[in-house]
């Protein structure tokens, strides 16, 4: 049986993470539970999983919490981001999901790896910012970093048994999001509402967006340069509408190899929990003869300018990929609050990025520092905007 940590337990792939461990009785003991405000749910999750700790992110919704639990044997429970870091070094955990939404998954994925646990990430954020530290600390500790976004998990699977030194290149997947075939003008008109229902996928909030700018793809060609050790040059984005094929690996003879399924994110969470083992689960099934049929076309970087940005700067190196990162969060919040439009959202990671000075090899530090300094700049950005 693995023991099993989840941060982001209340998200939307925490909650798939949840049920596949609920669908595969006796395989897992979920030992801890952290989520951000949504104490309403983490009581519910704790009363069900009965895990021996339990993370909340502020004082306020813990207190909520301990009085919810005052009756039960309530688990060990803490909050903020230390809370979070022992969480992911919890003694008796084997495996930690790191699910939390943006660049606050880099503390607990260093923690978890330093303790020498083995993590499944979904969190891309903690890649794209702070790559090459993690992928430094995975080598020094011996641990085994296990990907969960449905692209690297099937780069992950069509790799396996084979040689690193004869990929020619991976092929990332994208739908292309609701705005696939908008054209500009169409885009400024845009809503939220709009943005938020994507075609294939459902997701968080925050993701969701990402999947309709395109910068989702831009922070996964990051996340994959980091995971499988390959150059910018080696990844090509392809859009895929029916999201049928999560990704591909096309190796040095020409032979390409694709891992396929429905749309269900159970199926690469599964597989990263029960990695080196695959297990029926609860995961939907695709029947080949019911497909209407598969497309692929090269994206547009004009109509979609992020996939551009994303590529300078993880070619850029260093703080680029933070900064990146961090505009991009203030500017995707400031979107879903209805305080600048969709096309904005670019232009302010563009802006940002344009008077960021990158601090080559930084270390967490610098890399924090840069975050921090991406979000001031989107910030103040933002208030000079009226609506781009
Ligand atoms: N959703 C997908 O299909 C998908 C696919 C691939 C990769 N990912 C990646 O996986 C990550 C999570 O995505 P998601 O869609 O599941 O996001 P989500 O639905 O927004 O969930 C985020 C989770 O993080 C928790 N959280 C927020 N702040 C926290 C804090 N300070 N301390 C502890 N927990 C905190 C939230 O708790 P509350 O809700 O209680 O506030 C929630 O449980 C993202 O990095 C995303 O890019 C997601």
């Amino acid at each position: 049986m693995k023991r099993v940590v989840i941060l982001g337990s209340t998200g939307s792939i925490g909650r798939q993470a949840l049920d596949v461990i609920r669908k595969l009785p006796g395989k897992f003991k979920v030992v801890g539970l952290a989520a951000g405000k949504n104490w309403h749910l983490l009581a519910r999750q704790v009363r069900e999983f009965r895990p021996d700790a339990a993370v909340l992110e502020r004082e306020q919704e813990l207190y909520n919490l301990r009085r919810e639990l005052a009756s039960d044997r309530p688990p060990d429970l803490a909050w903020g981001r230390s809370g979070l870091e022992n969480l992911a070094r919890l003694p008796q955990a084997d495996i930690v999901l790191v699910a939390v939404a943006g660049a606050l998954g880099i503390y607990p994925t260093i923690a978890a790896i330093n303790a020498g646990k083995d993590v499944a990430l979904a969190n891309k954020e903690t890649l794209v910012a702070a790559g090459h530290l993690v992928m430094e600390l995975v080598a020094r500790n011996k641990t085994a970093l296990l990907p969960v976004d449905s692209e690297h998990s099937a780069i992950w699977q069509c790799l396996n048994g084979q040689e690193r030194r004869a990929v020619e290149k991976v092929i990332l997947t994208a739908s292309g999001g609701p705005f696939r075939n908008f054209s500009k003008e169409e885009m400024e008109n845009v809503t939220v509402d709009m943005a938020l229902a994507h075609p294939n996928w459902q997701m968080g909030n925050k993701i969701t967006i990402d999947s309709a700018t395109l910068m989702n793809k831009g922070l996964e060609i990051i996340e994959a340069k980091w995971l499988f050790g390959v150059s910018y040059a080696q990844i090509e984005v392809v859009i895929h509408p029916q999201s049928i094929i999560h990704s591909a690996v096309e190796f040095l003879d020409g032979s390409i190899i694709a891992q396929m399924g429905l749309p269900d994110m159970r199926l690469p969470i599964q597989y990263a929990l029960t990695y080196p083992e695959r297990m029926p689960g609860c995961c939907s099934r695709l029947k080949l003869t019911c497909l209407q049929g598969l497309t692929f076309d090269a994206p547009d970087t004009d109509r979609f300018p992020s996939l551009k940005l994303a590529f300078e700067a993880g070619k850029t190196g260093g703080t680029m990929p933070a900064v990146l990162n961090a505009a991009n969060e203030v500017a995707v919040d400031s979107f879903l609050k209805r305080r600048i439009s969709f096309r904005a959202i670019p232009y302010i990671v563009g802006k940002v990025m344009e008077k960021h000075l990158t601090v080559k090899q930084p270390g967490l530090e610098e890399i924090m520092e840069a975050d921090c300094w991406a979000r001031k700049t989107g910030v103040a950005l933002i208030k000079t905007l009226v609506t781009i």
